[in-house]
């Protein structure tokens, strides 16, 4: 069904994000028959483009990103005539709103949107910037990029500044792990099944372990990466969002506020970190040089171009939820980029057996559901089976498999394409709420602070490894381990 026609303002619109997924993702639901021939996308950016030059870095970036760069001739000049290019420099307090003004639809008839894919510093300014211009009226929408500032504080600036602008319902914080198909599973299979939802506590679970894994390394965003590292990059926004999906307890409908309200709860009963238990319950790791995928990749500190630097590439926390479902259910999470292989993974290990049957000499090993997030995309359940045959006993643990690509043929349209739609139909329900990113910045902020208290030292792991030695140690020391490939 297509969305309302609407226009669309990108700022930064020449960047990484906008050239690798946001314009992408719009042609691809251009061309699905989603958006109406008389919407708009305008990008700004600093830029001296024409639009001529806009369209063609559109397709250029279309032919330099996709994993399928058969692009459509046809459908993308269709596609173009939508395009359009301003340039204004809004790092600049006297930034001329003029020419926007011009491109934009007078009459209001067009669902109006800014995409803000700038650093967070920029989102008060830029939104200031649009109300002084008039250009933001009182149904227009906001998106705002993570990161959405630093630490507590900088995201409570930016909330409150923008917030002066745009009502809490008209601001969309992307997180584009929402938006991914198989973390929208994680709900259908929670609530859409009944199997599981008995078992899902602390009765029956031993440990909870998310792991994205990453190979690629900070790629050409060293500067951005160096000040940030992977608690901020990965675990503030994505892994927690996970963590809430995961372990929320069922909201009443998939609306957006029953939703948040839901995830918020788990955010807020994370146990803190503090300077006493850091040591034992995190970890923090820079890669040095190594191999992955068979090629001789550089250290971190080439990568972000620095002689020293503290901040972590790998990151790994062992928690807990306090509440009644999960209190005493130790939690695991990790990332860290340039491992051996890109893997996003959620593990519910499940207890044992609370008596076997079969006698002290057989082994009974415990149920294990493996939710793959990317890529293979899969949930596999772990159980045991009689090993056929007239001998003794024997059991086995073997999965019982359900494999996207067995089963669907379909292309899974990128997190963005779905997430950029949502906007536009006004559902808020896969964006952050205020009160979620604050939160979740909170709990981040007292391990950063814990971190700083004690000097925790940053371990070393080679590109191309499973993380360093100290993150198999401290499960290994509360006799578990993660999860292998
Ligand atoms: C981004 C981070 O939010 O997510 C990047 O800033 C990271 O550092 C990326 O590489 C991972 O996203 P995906 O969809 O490739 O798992």
């Amino acid at each position: 069904v297509p969305v309302k026609p609407f226009e669309l303002v990108v700022f930064g619109a020449t960047g990484d994000l906008a050239r690798r997924k946001l314009l992408p993702s719009l042609y691809h639901r251009y061309c699905d028959g989603q958006i109406p021939k008389n919407s708009r996308i305008i990008g700004v950016s600093r830029s001296d483009l024409s639009r001529k030059d806009f369209i063609k870095l559109v397709e250029d970036s279309y032919h330099e990103f996709e994993e399928d760069p058969d692009l459509d001739k046809h459908c993308f000049a269709e596609f173009a005539s939508m395009l359009d290019y301003v340039s204004i420099d809004v790092t600049k307090k006297d930034a001329d709103w003029t020419e926007l003004e011009a491109r934009l639809d007078g009459s209001a008839e067009l669902i109006r949107i800014f995409y803000l894919a700038m650093p967070p510093r920029l989102f008060v300014q830029i939104a200031q910037g649009l109300q002084g211009a008039g250009l933001a009226h009182d149904k227009s929408r906001v998106v705002l990029e993570k990161p959405l500032g630093k630490d507590f504080a900088s995201a409570d600036e930016i909330n409150e500044g923008v917030g002066r602008v745009f009502d809490e319902n008209r601001i969309y914080r992307i997180d584009h792990y929402l938006g991914k198909e198989t973390v929208q599973n994680l709900m259908v299979l929670r609530f859409g099944n009944i199997l599981l939802e008995p078992l899902w506590n602390s009765r029956a679970i031993e440990h909870i372990e998310i792991t994205v894994a990453e190979s690629i390394g900070v790629g050409g965003r060293g500067g951005y990466y160096d000040s940030s590292g992977a608690l901020r990059d990965m675990v503030q926004n994505h892994l927690l969002q996970l963590l809430c999906l995961t372990t929320m307890e069922p909201p009443a409908s998939i609306d957006a506020d029953d939703l948040r309200t839901e995830k918020i709860k788990v955010l807020r009963a994370l146990k803190p970190v503090t300077a006493a238990d850091v040591k034992e319950t995190t970890v923090r790791a820079q890669y040095v040089r190594g191999q992955v995928d068979g090629e001789t990749v550089q250290d971190y500190l080439s990568d972000v171009d620095a002689d020293a630097s503290k901040t972590e590439s790998f990151v790994a926390i062992h928690t807990e939820i306090q509440n009644w479902r999960w209190a005493g259910v130790p939690i695991y999470i990790r990332s860290g980029k340039r491992m051996a292989s890109r893997r996003s993974e959620i593990v519910i290990q499940f207890r044992p057996v609370p008596h076997s049957i079969f006698g002290d000499s057989t082994k009974v090993d415990p149920n294990k559901l493996v939710i793959r997030l990317q890529p293979d995309e899969a949930v596999t359940l772990w159980m045991e089976i009689k090993e056929p045959g007239a001998g003794g006993l024997r059991l086995k643990t073997l999965p019982l498999n359900l494999s996207y690509a067995d089963n669907f043929t379909v292309r899974y349209p990128d997190a963005y394409e779905r997430l950029l739609l949502d906007v536009v139909r006004g559902n808020l329900s896969l964006f952050m709420r205020r009160d979620e990113v604050e939160a979740a910045w909170r709990w981040v902020d007292g391990i950063i602070d814990a971190w700083e208290e004690v000097d925790q030292r940053i371990s070393l792991y080679p590109a191309g490894s499973d993380g360093p030695d100290a993150a198999h140690f401290m499960l290994k020391q509360l006799g578990d381990a993660w999860s292998e490939a």
